[in-house]
């Protein structure tokens, strides 16, 4: 059994969510329950990934995704959970998920509610194989339609409107983080107690920098303001001071490393790859939510040149560039690449 010292200082997520909600004497408690059935979720994610070497579940299935990318068989089974845990409980109007290509409607059989559901089911999935820390990103928005089934418009939303977003790392132990607006909170769940226990309250992004992150393998084909910035992350231009280099290649494990340790992230435009010249990752799945949590952290999340919180998205898996993680490296980025790159 797990030691507890003082029992007095438990506080489960369901806990934490409800204390939240009192805060807001108008809430019906709907998003109380949205973030229960994503903490659930998660735990069934967590238990299989945990068990990933295990069980028939590893290797990459035949199909390729709406990105063009080899499905892992872990982002399917992450993904059906994610819908099955959600699609019938009345409280969401419409899903997304980076694995489809359309927007998931709600069954017809089930009710709708006033909230979206967007997620990429499982980040870092060319991690699987190796046991490295992999993730789910979430968002929730408020629906825009007036009613009846959600539509595309309702997931077309900028990161500044997210009502909650929230990522789970299946690490050395699994954790929830999230915010509501109200600053970012971090659970580690207990595999005995099978409970998400409030581990990192109030979690704020330390003000001196120790890491930098980004894959530089690729440098050969950023911007000569990316690729200077860099050198001032290592302490070879403009007087900055050198940074400790980490990189995973797992954007929730590379984030939330930064977010407790200090440090930025970033994943500029390619331009070199046609495919990518805007970026790799996805707006809506990843850079909005953790944009809106570096935010709420005392961080800044940029495309380089302006706010991710205010970009309006058109279409559903998007792609940007990112630079996140401690406010005043992402708003140095962008000062190199208005010096550098017109
Ligand atoms: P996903 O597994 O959801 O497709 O996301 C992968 C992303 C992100 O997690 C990571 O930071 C990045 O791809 C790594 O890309 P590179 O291998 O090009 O560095
Ligand atoms: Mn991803
Ligand atoms: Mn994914």
């Amino acid at each position: 059994m797990t030691e507890v010292a003082d029992p007095t200082r438990i506080i489960t997520i369901e806990r934490h969510i409800l204390d939240e909600q009192r805060a807001h004497p108008e809430a019906t408690g709907t998003l109380t329950s949205i973030l229960y059935d994503i903490a659930l979720a998660a735990k069934f994610i967590a238990s299989r990934t945990t068990r990933a070497g295990l069980v028939d579940i590893l290797g990459s299935t035949e199909d390729t995704n709406v990105q063009g990318e080899r499905v892992m068989r872990l982002d399917r089974i992450a993904d059906q959970v994610m819908i099955r845990l959600n699609d019938h409980t009345g409280r969401l109007a419409v899903m997304a998920s980076e694995e489809h290509e359309h927007i998931i409607p709600i069954p017809k059989k089930y009710p709708v509610g006033k909230y979206v559901l967007m997620f990429d089911p499982l980040d870092g999935s060319s991690n699987i194989d190796y046991n490295a820390s992999i993730g789910t990103i979430f968002a929730i928005f408020r629906r825009k339609s007036a009613s009846g089934r959600g539509k595309l418009e309702d997931c077309l939303q900028p990161g500044k409107d997210l009502v909650v977003a929230g990522y789970l790392i299946y690490g050395s132990s699994t954790m929830l983080v999230y915010t509501s607006g109200a600053g970012v909170h971090g659970f580690t769940l207990d595999t005995q107690l099978g409970e998400f226990l409030l581990s990192h309250p109030n979690i704020r992004i330390p003000q001196k920098p120790k890491y930098y992150s980004c894959n530089q393998g690729y440098q050969a084909n950023w911007s000569v303001g990316v690729a200077r910035y860099t050198q001032y992350l290592q302490g070879l231009a403009d007087g900055g001071s050198s940074l400790s280099l980490r990189y995973i290649g797992s954007l929730v494990g590379d984030f939330h490393r930064n977010l407790l340790a200090g440090g930025v992230y970033y994943y500029p435009a390619d331009n070199r790859d046609p495919a990518l010249p805007t970026g790799k990752l996805r707006l809506l799945y990843e850079a909005a939510p953790l944009a809106f949590i570096a935010h709420q952290a005392g961080g800044y999340g940029s495309d380089g040149r302006q706010d991710i919180l205010n970009i309006e998205p058109i279409s559903l898996h998007q792609r940007t560039a990112l630079f996140i993680g401690h406010r005043g490296l992402v708003e140095k980025a962008e000062e190199y690449i208005r010096t550098y790159d017109q």
